[in-house]
């Protein structure tokens, strides 16, 4: 099941790697252990059971895959030197690949300038961007939607500002006039708009939310730590293509390459438009800068050491598949969204299931129609337990019932929101497993139905 063939590649990588440091004295001390590692490492291989198969089509439910071979390859083989992209001293051909790969991501937002670089993931990433936010309009409040990452409340609780939710509207996103509302009682920094919600995918309004900045003054940071790479997709509706066209004039990004952008964990990414943002920044450290007047990575983040490897792996990902539209990494991406689009529409047409709005990138939610809302919910449970003794794994998520109102034909909504199915389907392969996920969807639905 797992793909083992692009082993033989590591291994001629790392001869290759290795003939670049032929001039040094052997070293032949083994590291301690060196005799037991096989068996740690198979019982390690056994301890890893206990996952989903993250790696198989029919593992449809929350946003994980495992990364795109060439990332694995690059990042295993960086780790023979173990990279450090806080300083040149610890990472100097890592650290000018992270400022190539994240020059990269920035062209495909239209950015030709821009300050930028890797983070841990997507929460540290807002961190950076909302910290920024919080120095330039101190004490101002942050605005997001009431379906946003949790994360944007809790970053703004570490760094002390003030945060509120705007509500959605019936399909997920920044209710606009809800919005304008609160500007206009003043005293707001910035405004977090959603480029895709962990839920349901949907995307904020990003051209409006821009015209209310224009008259209320805020900062805009975007968070498409999920749905950034759909910039590149070319079958989105027009709607959430316009707010894509948009993101060129956000003041931050954040985008998380471990998600849609094929990596391993540990790597997301923030980007801002203006680079004199890296002034708040600035710090002094007495052990570090030394070696070089260039710019080390660490000058311009808020974590010190970060895996160079994660750079290494990100670059190699991206020559190899560049962000280009219509290229085959965004021919991928079209391909979820097609999937998504596939399976909402036999969601639609099926007596026993209710649909929520239609997807606006590659997540489905759905759920099973019942009597009410309550037994709908308790029925999603059932369905996802059954689904996955078949080896179908989906996820559930606990939604406002309004975003399935126009369905609700005949369900007496006894509750103000329904537990329900979701199946984030972002692998491009799940568009061709759609009939078998079906099948098996709908084997699970029936057994729980009697
Ligand atoms: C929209 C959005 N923002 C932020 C995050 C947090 O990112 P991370 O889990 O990489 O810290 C997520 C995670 O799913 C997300 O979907």
């Amino acid at each position: 099941m797992l793909e083992k063939a692009s082993l033989q590649i590591l291994s001629e990588a790392l001869e290759k790697l290795d003939a670049g440091f032929a001039a040094l004295p052997a070293n032949d001390a083994q590291p301690p252990g060196a005799e037991r590692i096989g068996a740690v490492l198979a019982e390690t291989s056994e301890r890893l059971h206990d996952n989903f198969p993250y790696f198989h089509p029919l593992y449809a439910g929350q946003m994980l895959k495992p990364p795109h071979p060439v990332a694995r390859l690059a990042y295993g083989l960086a780790q023979w030197i173990n990279p450090n992209n806080h300083a040149l001293d610890g990472g100097r051909a890592s650290s000018a690949m992270e400022q190539e790969a994240v020059t990269e991501i920035a062209a495909m937002f239209g950015w030709s300038e821009h300050l930028g670089h890797l983070t841990g993931g997507g929460t540290i990433a807002n961190l950076e961007a909302l910290w920024v936010a919080g120095r330039l309009e101190q004490q101002k409040t942050i605005l997001a939607s009431a379906q946003a990452h949790y994360t944007h409340q809790r970053i703004s609780s570490v760094l002390q500002l003030p945060f509120e939710t705007i509500p959605c509207d019936t399909r997920g996103r920044m209710d606009l006039e809800a919005l304008e509302k609160r500007l206009r009682r003043g005293d707001v920094g910035a405004v977090v708009a959603t480029m895709g919600t962990t839920a349901t995918g949907s995307v904020d309004p990003l051209a409006e939310i821009l015209e209310l900045r224009a008259k209320h003054n805020f900062r805009l940071h975007t968070d498409a730590a999920y749905g950034g790479y759909f910039a590149l997709a070319e079958n989105l509706g027009p709607e959430t293509r316009r707010s894509f066209d948009h993101i060129t004039q956000a003041d931050s990004i954040v985008i998380d390459p471990h998600k849609h952008g094929l990596q391993p964990y540990g790597c997301g990414c923030v980007l801002f438009r203006d680079p004199v943002v890296g002034r708040l920044y600035r710090h002094d450290s007495p052990y570090t800068y030394f070696s070089s007047g260039e710019l080390h990575l660490g000058e311009i983040s808020l974590e010190c050491s970060r895996p160079g490897a994660a750079a290494v792996a990100l670059w190699a990902t991206q020559k190899l598949l560049p962000l280009k539209e219509a290229g085959e990494f965004a021919k991928g991406l079209e391909q979820c969204r097609e999937a998504a689009i596939d399976f909402h529409q036999r969601v639609v047409a099926d007596s026993r299931f209710v649909a929520a709005f239609p997807p606006e990138l590659d997540i489905a939610v759905f759920a099973p129609r019942a009597e009410s809302v309550s037994a709908s919910s308790t029925m999603s449970r059932s369905i996802f337990a059954a689904a996955a003794r078949k080896n179908l794994h989906l996820a559930i998520a606990e939604l406002p019932v309004t975003f399935f109102a126009a369905n609700l034909g005949g369900v007496k909504v006894d509750q103000n929101s329904l537990t329900c199915l979701r199946s984030v389907l972002m692998k491009p392969e799940h568009h061709q497993w759609l009939d078998r996920i079906w099948e098996l969807l709908s084997q699970a639905t029936d057994e729980c139905a009697h």
